[in-house]
């Protein structure tokens, strides 16, 4: 059964493609075909209503195509079945069913495609807006599941979840409430919605029921730092009790909204701003109000005239534009243009619909209207406007928009969406926001008269971002920065200026400016320092400096031994004594040979054998080779031993030429104070890190703090001193780095090192007004951009770069290095010793030859005499 049921389906869906072309307009014009319509009243609604309606619409029908059709004509056909197979020939059914059997009827008339006109129960999820008008008749009082289906349909709340605070009575008297908060379709595409559900009990009294509501509110209260998504449905008599307690219980921020539907008792007298008095910028509150007429007849007769009305004129009015357009042009030319079938429909739809907004008089006594609050940046509005500070019982950062009506006709007719802050933010209004020039943090570039035309740097890329991801366009104010950079109000001139930048000190404009509140946030890197004594608050940081020390690069360790670098001092000391040690050992073992055939000459004295082992050290080779097995054994040995070394020591040599070797430097800060050489210690003024100093434990902090000699200018800086290695300065390592990259762009080498440690993590934030409401909503984005990594980015463009005297460069020398005197003079050196030694022995040889030899021959020829 299954299998062949989606054989047909798959069969007609052929059909379907294959017809596509052919069908482009077969359906005849009215000019030359009457339109034709059906009716279709269910027998059983008839039944439970107890009613022939059937019987009622065809008088009300034909009554009403008499008198309002003057031109064309109308065939209309009635059944009273609702299960039939309407053909394709006709363009539009009417339909008075109950919800189910409607639905049923509007999916087998898709495959047709006729326009469906229902009428049917209340409580009815809506059927698809541009292919179905559809009139549930909703009772007075009881139109709240409609309501609630609608906003579902129409997508007016577009929540996942939702906390619905409900009157119980209202429970009661409406059973579907439930049923239709948590309807979900896959047809209307309304996905699930989790709801947790609070009966309010309306018997109990004054303190009793604050209480209660208090409990039951308590729980979606905002924990400390975190402010969830929540969306609150509340149908109450009680909503301005429910209003007072939740702002007690700060829960109307930016992320929740509050959907409020205003009795019947209070709506004669109901102001929204009059509740809304006390609360803070930047909720999401909304109010729906009855307006329903109160003595307006509501009967299904009245539905079915206005209904059949509608279709009757549009109908007529859809014909004379036919006949009006026909007239003029050529039959070809009328044959391209002429609408089709569903052309028709879409535009008869309109016309009806317009019909019934104008002319409706039953169909919609009911009627709610709905306002929604803007208040997202309204305080910076009213700052621009404010000329003398007015008392009105008006809370002045709420405005209340009229964004439309559900009425039972049309459902939801809205002009704006329900919570416009929620989707679009701040609504593009423009913000003031206050700054000063600091690169790398804020870079501005001013015109010849003062005003900003350009800006940079970290901290306004990230109000670039936030300006489009929130929606706000902004205006920057300076604040005067003059005694934020001392050098400029003493009239010294650019070259005393010290570079790089510095966030511990905020203007103190700045800090007056923002406690004034008048600005929405002050685009200042500032650091993030005893946030709670602050009468501002902090965002999140977005970035952390750390501070290190600058000083002389040490210096490369002398060359001269270059050639004993190789090897250690015991390692050249076991060399000597093994030398030492084999010629005798050779020296016996030629000695001791049994047989006198297999000594060799040349080894018999102690003295030729070091020869010889020291020759072979040196790969000279020897002239003889021992005969005897023993003897092989030990100069094989030695052989060995000779190729091991002489590999060892050339290898090393190479890598003793091409990588450098440095004197100990100092890598930390504990390490300075043995370093006698450095006399002066230098800090920038104005750091955290002397701040941070005061409460440390770490002794060469404070050490070095209490000796320091705290600078301003560049010429306190003394980057002279620095480079000859008498000084030594702290201060941010990106500030460092960028006098290590300046120094060496002029002298093409490097002469400063910074400290292998960094200390003290300062952290820099941005300001905004203690009071905002949306330092939440900021501290969001910013996370959000430092997870997509913008913020290290930009961090990247615009700090100084890293890469500038560090390893890789210095590698990057080492493979261009050529081999100098200063790599070779330890090697002269050898020569130009052994020349000297030589001279001397030969010296002493001849004085030796001359006083001793001569005098002995001499005395001997005596004695012969
Ligand atoms: C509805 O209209 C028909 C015909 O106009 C009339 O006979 C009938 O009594 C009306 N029904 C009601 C409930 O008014
Ligand atoms: C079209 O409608 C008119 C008036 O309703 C009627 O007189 C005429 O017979 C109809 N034509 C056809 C083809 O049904
Ligand atoms: C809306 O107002 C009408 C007329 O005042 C009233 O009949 C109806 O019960 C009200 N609706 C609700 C849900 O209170
Ligand atoms: C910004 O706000 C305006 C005004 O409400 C709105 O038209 C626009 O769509 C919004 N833009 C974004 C990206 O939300
Ligand atoms: C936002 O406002 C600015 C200036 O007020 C305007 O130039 C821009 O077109 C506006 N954008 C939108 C989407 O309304
Ligand atoms: C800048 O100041 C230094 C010392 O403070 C001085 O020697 C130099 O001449 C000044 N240069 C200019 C352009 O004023
Ligand atoms: C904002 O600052 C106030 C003090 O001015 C402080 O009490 C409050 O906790 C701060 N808020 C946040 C979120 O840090
Ligand atoms: C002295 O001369 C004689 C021969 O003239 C020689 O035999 C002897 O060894 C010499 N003595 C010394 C001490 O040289």
């Amino acid at each position: 059964m299954k299998f062949s049921g989606y054989l047909f389906s798959l069969l007609c869906g052929l059909k379907l493609l294959f017809l596509v072309p052919a069908r482009a307009n077969d359906f005849s014009s009215f000019l030359s075909a009457n339109a034709s319509l059906a009716v279709v009243v269910d027998y059983e609604y008839m039944a439970t209503h107890r009613q022939n309606i059937m019987a009622h619409f065809e008088k009300i029908l034909s009554d009403i195509v008499r008198e309002n059709m003057k031109n064309g004509g109308i065939n209309v056909r009635y059944f009273t079945w609702n299960s039939i197979k309407i053909k394709k020939d006709f363009l539009a059914a009417i339909t008075v069913a109950d919800c189910e059997n409607t639905w049923n009827f509007y999916k087998t008339t898709q495959r047709t495609s006729v326009l469906l006109i229902a009428i049917t129960d209340s409580d009815c999820p809506r059927l698809p807006l541009n292919r179905a008008l559809m009139i549930p008749m909703v009772d007075h009082g009881d139109e709240f599941p409609q309501i609630v289906l609608d906003a579902k349909v129409q997508g007016i709340f577009k929540w996942k979840a939702v906390v619905v605070l409900v009157d119980q009575s209202i429970l009661e008297s409406n059973p579907m409430l439930v049923k239709s908060i948590v309807h979900e379709s896959t047809t209307n595409h309304i996905p699930p919605i989790s709801v947790i559900l609070y009966k309010i009990n309306e018997k109990l009294r004054g303190q009793q029921k604050r209480a209660a509501l208090r409990e039951a509110l308590a729980q979606f209260a905002p924990l400390k730092h975190e402010l969830k998504r929540q969306n609150f449905l509340v149908i109450s008599k009680f909503h301005e009790d429910i209003i007072e307690i939740a702002e007690t219980l700060s829960m109307f921020h930016v992320n929740n909204q509050w959907m409020f539907f205003v009795l019947d008792e209070l709506r004669r007298d109901f102001d929204a701003n009059t509740v809304t008095i006390n609360l803070d910028e930047g909720a999401n509150i909304a109010f729906a109000l009855n307006e329903t007429v109160a003595n307006c007849v509501d009967t299904l007769n009245c539905t079915i005239t206005e209904v059949s009305m509608a279709l009757v004129t549009s109908l007529s009015r859809m014909i004379l534009e036919e006949q009006s357009i026909y007239g003029k042009i050529s039959d070809e030319e009328w044959e391209s243009i002429r609408f089709t079938k569903q052309e028709k429909q879409d535009e008869m739809l309109e016309y009806m619909k317009d019909y019934l907004k104008l002319n409706s008089k039953c169909a919609s006594c009911a009627r709610w209207r709905f306002e929604t609050a803007i208040t997202w940046g309204k305080s910076q509005e009213n700052r621009k406007y404010r000329q003398a500070p007015t008392r009105t019982s008006k809370n002045r950062n709420f405005e209340f928009l009229n964004i439309g009506y559900w009425s039972p006709l049309l459902g939801f007719n809205c002009r704006e969406l329900t919570f416009p802050h929620i989707e679009h933010h701040f609504r593009n209004i423009t913000m003031d926001i206050v700054t000063v020039h600091n690169p790398p943090w804020q870079i501005l570039t001013k015109d010849s008269r003062g005003v900003i035309v350009e800006h940079k740097g970290i901290v306004m890329e990230i109000l670039k971002e936030l300006s489009r991801a929130l929606n706000f366009s902004y205006y920057l104010h300076e604040a005067n920065s003059h005694e934020y950079q001392p050098s400029l109000i003493q009239g010294t001139n650019d070259s005393d200026e010290l570079m790089g930048s510095m966030t511990y000190r905020i203007p103190y404009r700045v800090v007056e400016l923002v406690q004034h509140n008048d600005y929405f946030m002050a685009a200042v890197a500032a650091t993030i320092d005893e946030p709670h004594k602050k009468r501002f608050n902090y965002t999140q940081p977005i970035s952390v400096q750390k501070y290190t020390f600058i000083l002389r690069q040490p210096d490369e360790v002398s060359r001269i031994y270059l050639f004993m670098a190789p090897f250690t001092l015991e390692t050249w000391g076991c060399l000597a004594g093994i030398t030492l040690l084999t010629a005798p050992m050779l020296y016996a073992v030629n000695r001791l040979v049994p047989l006198q055939e297999l000594q060799i000459k040349g080894l018999s004295t102690v003295k030729n054998c070091f020869w010889y082992i020291y020759g072979a050290l040196l790969q000279q080779g020897g002239m003889y080779l021992p005969r005897a097995d023993s003897g092989r054994l030990v100069v094989g040995f030695w052989w060995i031993v000779v190729i091991v070394l002489v590999t060892t020591y050339c290898g090393n040599l190479v890598a003793f030429l091409t990588f450098p070797k440095f004197q100990p430097g100092i890598d930390y800060l504990s390490q300075l104070f043995n370093h006698k050489e450095i006399k002066q210690y230098g800090l920038r003024n104005g750091t955290f890190f002397e701040k941070y100093v005061e409460t440390t434990t770490r002794q060469e902090f404070k050490r070095f703090v209490e000796s320091a000699a705290i600078y301003n200018t560049a010429q306190g800086e003394n980057v002279e001193a620095v480079k000859h290695g008498d000084r030594i300065n702290i201060d941010w390592r990106i500030n460092l780095q960028l006098i290590v990259q300046q120094h060496f762009e002029v002298d093409k080498e490097c002469r400063f090192a910074l400290g292998k440690e960094d200390f003290v993590d300062e952290q820099i934030g941005l300001i905004v007004p203690s009071s905002s409401a949306y330092l939440h909503l900021i501290n969001q984005h910013i996370d959000r951009l430092f997870r997509m990594g913008f913020i290290e980015r930009w961090h990247k463009i615009n700090l100084p770069s890293m890469d500038k005297c560090n390893v890789k460069n210095v590698q990057r020398q080492i493979t261009n290095h050529k081999v100098n005197m200063d790599d070779m003079q330890g090697c002269f050196m050898v020569l130009l010793f052994g020349i000297i030694a030589a001279l001397l022995i030969t010296c002493f040889e001849f004085w030796y030859h001359r006083l001793v030899v001569v005098k002995r021959q001499r005395k001997n020829i005596t004695f012969a005499n």
